[in-house]
């Protein structure tokens, strides 16, 4: 089926980059929400990051203002998504949340849409066994900020079909994106990789071998990393780090996976990262 219409469901960080990168590639786009206000600030959010982008010669006024009128906004989902030929689901990381949500788009949904999860380690292939269309759900795992990181790690459910996968590669190569093809397994290849790093650098704060700003001087100035891992860990949000980390420690039962109590710490604590303004760091 050829993909026109996208519907993006959660209108946070994730989805507002997503919004964006297919509406700026021409398709249109339904931004999802049950926030109205988050909508607001999602459509507002697109507007600044595009005006950066005219700012800088990338695009010119004209591509802008295009790309904002491919998008448009809704409060639920049978109206938002009704007539989408893909559906990226962008919401937060909870299974039971996003069960819902695909049990719903399963409905509302023709049966040849293919519905894609932006989960960043919840299994796809448990996402797809509340749809009665296994075989058209898949990963789309977008990086943070959107527009700017080149990846999109395609994830294979157990029952995902190829020529779905064949299709979101073609389309994530539309959207100026480097599809890397990836199968279901606890946090996929990025955030197995990832997070353990991420993990490691807050025990070596919690152990005292070093302060938060000399782990991150090590890995930028000797690993060339654009950022030290606790310096990314608050911009991911350290409430994600540690659950994508039990993700982990729950899916291969292995204790080299278990958070660290500083994380757990920190995160009862609401000290969250760059969202509520303190974490490893202050805003
Ligand atoms: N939206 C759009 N564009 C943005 C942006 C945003 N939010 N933030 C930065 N940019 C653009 C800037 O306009 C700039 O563009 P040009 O190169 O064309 O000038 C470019 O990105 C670089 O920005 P800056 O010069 O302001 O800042 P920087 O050089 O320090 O780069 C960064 C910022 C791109 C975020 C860089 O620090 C970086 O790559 N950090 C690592 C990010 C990363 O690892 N992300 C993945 C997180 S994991 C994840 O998302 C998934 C998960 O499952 C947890």
């Amino acid at each position: 089926m050829q993909v026109n219409k996208v519907s993006v469901i959660g209108a946070g960080t994730m989805g507002n980059g997503i919004a964006h990168v297919f509406a700026q590639s021409g398709y249109n786009v339904t931004l999802i929400d049950v926030n109205p206000e988050q909508l607001d600030k999602a459509t507002a959010t697109i507007d600044k990051n595009l005006a950066r982008m005219v700012k800088k010669e990338k695009i010119s006024e004209s591509d802008k203002e295009a790309t904002m009128s491919r998008i448009s906004t809704a409060t639920d989902i049978g109206s938002g998504a009704k007539d989408a030929d893909l559906v990226v689901e962008a919401v937060n990381e909870q299974f039971d949340l996003k069960k819902k949500i695909f049990q719903q788009l399963d409905e509302v949904t023709s049966d040849d849409t293919i519905l894609a999860s932006n989960t960043s380690s919840i299994s796809i292939t448990k996402i797809a066994a509340v749809t009665s269309r296994p075989e058209k759900v898949i990963g789309m795992h977008f990086f943070n900020p959107v527009p700017v990181m080149k990846l999109v790690e395609v994830v294979n459910g157990l029952d995902t079909a190829k020529e779905v996968t064949e299709q979101i590669t073609k389309l994530s190569e539309n959207l100026g994106k480097s599809p890397v093809p990836v199968n279901d397994y606890p946090g996929f290849v990025s955030n197995r990789v990832l997070m353990p790093m991420i993990n490691e650098a807050i025990f070596s704060v919690y152990e005292g071998v070093a302060e938060p700003e000399h782990v991150d001087e090590v890995m930028k100035l000797g690993m060339a990393h654009p950022m030290g891992p606790l310096r990314l860990a608050d911009f991911i949000g350290l409430d994600v780090c540690l659950d994508i980390m039990r993700v982990l420690h729950e899916g291969f039962g292995d204790p080299r996976y278990r958070p660290c109590p500083l994380l757990i710490k920190m995160v009862d604590a609401s000290k969250l990262g760059d969202k509520t303004g303190e974490g490893f760091y202050k805003y």
